[in-house]
């Protein structure tokens, strides 16, 4: 079959990764806090895990996070895709998402930052300082990390049959993918001596 390979311009060509969950993360710093949604997050390491965020400067959320050293990790379900969209859309240094977009939270474990009470899963994570950083990204070290046992237990995402409770990815313009249904494989067998 002949495969028509279309270029993709290269200031979008982010997006060929952005399908990855989607994720929203939470801050607070001297009475203040926030939230906002955040497609470029990723796993960095195992022991201890660490996880990396890339949160842009002029956002309310990076201030707070680097005057807390502390931001929670989460992921919203389908069923949360619209208010994910809503604290990606809107900044907190004008809006209180939390009451403007109707958000409910619990404390964290070992953080002091609200975490959201509508997603499905929840990571807690302690900046680690990184001076080397050219970039906006940030490192965190995961120091508790929980998740709704209707999609994941004994280390396994299961999600059933409830479409809302997906995970999602975003693409752009309210666009997003739910995560589709998990198959089984055994690896190929090569000719490979
Ligand atoms: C679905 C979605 C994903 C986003 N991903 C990121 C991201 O990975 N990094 C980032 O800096 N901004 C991202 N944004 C934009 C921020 O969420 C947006 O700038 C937000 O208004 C910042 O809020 P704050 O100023 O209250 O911190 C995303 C927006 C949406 C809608």
């Amino acid at each position: 079959m002949k495969v028509t390979r279309e270029p993709v311009t290269l200031s979008r060509a982010t997006q060929l990764l952005n399908h990855g969950p989607v994720t929203i993360i939470t801050s607070a710093h001297s009475g203040r806090s926030n939230v906002m949604a955040a497609s470029w997050a990723m796993p960095l390491d195992f022991d201890p895990p660490k996880v990396v965020v890339v949160v842009d400067s002029r956002t309310l959320t990076r201030q707070l996070i680097e005057a807390s050293g502390v931001f929670g990790l989460q992921l919203p379900s389908r069923g949360f895709a619209a208010q994910t969209l809503a604290v990606g859309s809107n900044t907190g240094a004008e809006v209180d998402k939390f009451s403007a977009f109707d958000l409910d939270t619990f404390p964290a474990q070992n953080i002091d930052v609200p975490m959201l009470a509508g997603c499905i899963t929840w990571m807690e994570c302690k900046v680690i300082p990184d001076d080397s950083q050219r970039h906006d990204l940030i490192i965190g070290e995961v120091v508790a990390a929980y998740a709704d046992s209707r999609v994941y237990s004994n280390n396994r995402w299961h999600f059933g049959d409830d479409p809302d409770l997906r995970t999602c990815h975003y693409v752009a313009g309210g666009t997003f993918f739910a995560t589709g249904d998990a198959f089984e494989v055994t690896p190929a067998s090569g000719s490979a001596q």
